[in-house]
This record gives structure tokens, C-alpha cells and sequence, in this order.
């Protein structure tokens, strides 16, 4: 695991910018794993500046909310679609999410997990929750774990109700990759910005690697950066091997 800390989020958002340009430049129909929630709208912005070396990859995404279709407003479809598809005039078969509607709830799993399988991503983007959480893995899913559906934690549904009228309406399930579909990935970005994310960091590069902290497994990937502004890193000890401190 490399760590990087800058001075502030946009820088952050450039360095992930920098590397993901690197993987499309090395290959232009690269498979990309994104992430929603507001981490990485940054990041997407400045991809949107980019978007001619965009145009040809494959998107795969870590989640939805079940019983969400892709018009409502609050699903992640929508979120990609408003925040970079439409954009970057990427072919929509090529952007594939799990579909919060449309089935039984074991067969979008499934269906979901196959789509992967031939879609391996060659980077993933990844955000962290402030319980440790990677895509809607919560503390104590398996690391063995495909894609399935989850029941949010009630942390978890207070951290996301800022984006919903009321917190009642946030939806209560989703269906997420699970943490070996992450682990596949060749390689993995996590970006993480604010005061908030700081205990969830210490844990993810400094704590044990266990199932009550999902994202502590990223220490055992072979190929993962780990990119945090000054807030984020801001209870990592002063002197790690693995942290380059970027001012
Ligand atoms: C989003 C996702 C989540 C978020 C995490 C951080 O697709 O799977 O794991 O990455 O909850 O969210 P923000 O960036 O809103 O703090």
C-alpha cells in the first residue's frame, strides 16, 4: 500500500486524475471501476476535462440502492449519468452498474458478478466510509465476499441521508460488489479527504487487518495508492514507510 498526503482535496483529485490518465493512455478501452458519494466529484470533473481519452473505456461501479431505478434522483445511475457520462459522450452499454430494480434480488447479485468476471477492472476507484466501509461493505462482510445485497448500517444511512430530502427516504438495502470483485481489480485508488475520514484511514493502513475494519484488506493488494488530503491523513504517526507526504 503507498500513501500519499497533500495539502488539500483538488490536489488530491489531480493526482488520481494523473493516474488514471496514465492507465487510459497505456490503454484507451481500460476497464474502470468508479465510485459515487462525494469523494470523488472532484475527480470527475477534471476527467470531464480530459474526456476525449474517456470515450472508449468500460465503467463497471461499486453499488446501487435497491428498489432505486435510473431515473430517480437519488440512484447511483443518476449520479453518474449527471456527473460524468453525459460528459464525456461515453457509449451508455459501455457503463455498468448493479441495477437496483428489475428482478429477484439474487439474480441482479448474480447477474452483476458475471458482468465482472468478463470485465475485470485494471484500476478501481474507491472512497471509504467513516466506519471503514469500501463500496457498501460494512464492518464484518467477508473479505471472501461476491456481489450481494446489504442492509446499511444506521451510520451508514445518517452519513448518506445528506443527499435525501428526509432520512427516511434513503433506502435502507443496496447491492454492492463485494470485497473480493474490489480485490480483483489490478489495480486500486482510494481517495479519501476530511477530519471525518481520519479514524477510518488510521484503521485502513495502520490497524489489523480484519473484518470489522473492510477496508483493512487493501493493505494485503499488491497494487494500491492510497490518496488523502492533510485532514484525512491527519492521525497517521509522523513517520511510515509506506507515506510520502506531498505539501
Ligand atoms: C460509493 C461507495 C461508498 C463511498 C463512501 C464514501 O459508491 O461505495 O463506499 O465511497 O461511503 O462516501 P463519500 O465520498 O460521500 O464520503
Amino acid at each position: 500500500m503507498k500513501v500519499q498526503i497533500f495539502a488539500n482535496d483538488q490536489q488530491v483529485a489531480q493526482q488520481a486524475l494523473s493516474m488514471l490518465n496514465e492507465v487510459v493512455e497505456n490503454n484507451p478501452t481500460a476497464v474502470i471501476g468508479l465510485a459515487t458519494g462525494s469523494t470523488p466529484l472532484q475527480l470527475y470533473k477534471l476527467m470531464i476535462e480530459h474526456k476525449d481519452k474517456y470515450r472508449q473505456v468500460t465503467t463497471v461501479n461499486l453499488d446501487e440502492y435497491v428498489g432505486l431505478g435510473e431515473d430517480d434522483v437519488n440512484s447511483y445511475h443518476y449520479y453518474m449519468h449527471s456527473n460524468l457520462f453525459r460528459h464525456i459522450g461515453i457509449d451508455k452499454d459501455k457503463t455498468h452498474l448493479p441495477q437496483g430494480v428489475g428482478g429477484s434480488l439474487a439474480k441482479l447479485c448474480q447477474d452483476y458478478n458475471r458482468l465482472l468476471s468478463n470485465n475485470r477492472q485494471d484500476v478501481q476507484i474507491l472512497g471509504i466510509g467513516s466506519n471503514g466501509h469500501i463500496a457498501f461493505n460494512e464492518p464484518y462482510t467477508p473479505f471472501d465476499s461476491v456481489t450481494h445485497v446489504v442492509d446499511l448500517t444506521p451510520s451508514t444511512i445518517a452519513d448518506n441521508s445528506r443527499l435525501f430530502d428526509r432520512i427516511e427516504d434513503v433506502p435502507t438495502q443496496a447491492i454492492t460488489m463485494g470485497i473480493s470483485n474490489i480485490m480483483a481489480s489490478k489495480s486500486i485508488i482510494v481517495i479519501a479527504t476530511g477530519k471525518a475520514k481520519a479514524q477510518a484511514v488510521y484503521d485502513m493502513i495502520c490497524g489489523q487487518v480484519d473484518e470489522r475494519c473492510p477496508a483493512s484488506i487493501l493493505q494485503r493488494h499488491n497494487n494500491c495508492t492510497v490518496l488523502l488530503d492533510q485532514d484525512a491523513g491527519s492521525l497517521l504517526p509522523a513517520h511510515l514507510d509506506n507515506v510520502k507526504y506531498i505539501a
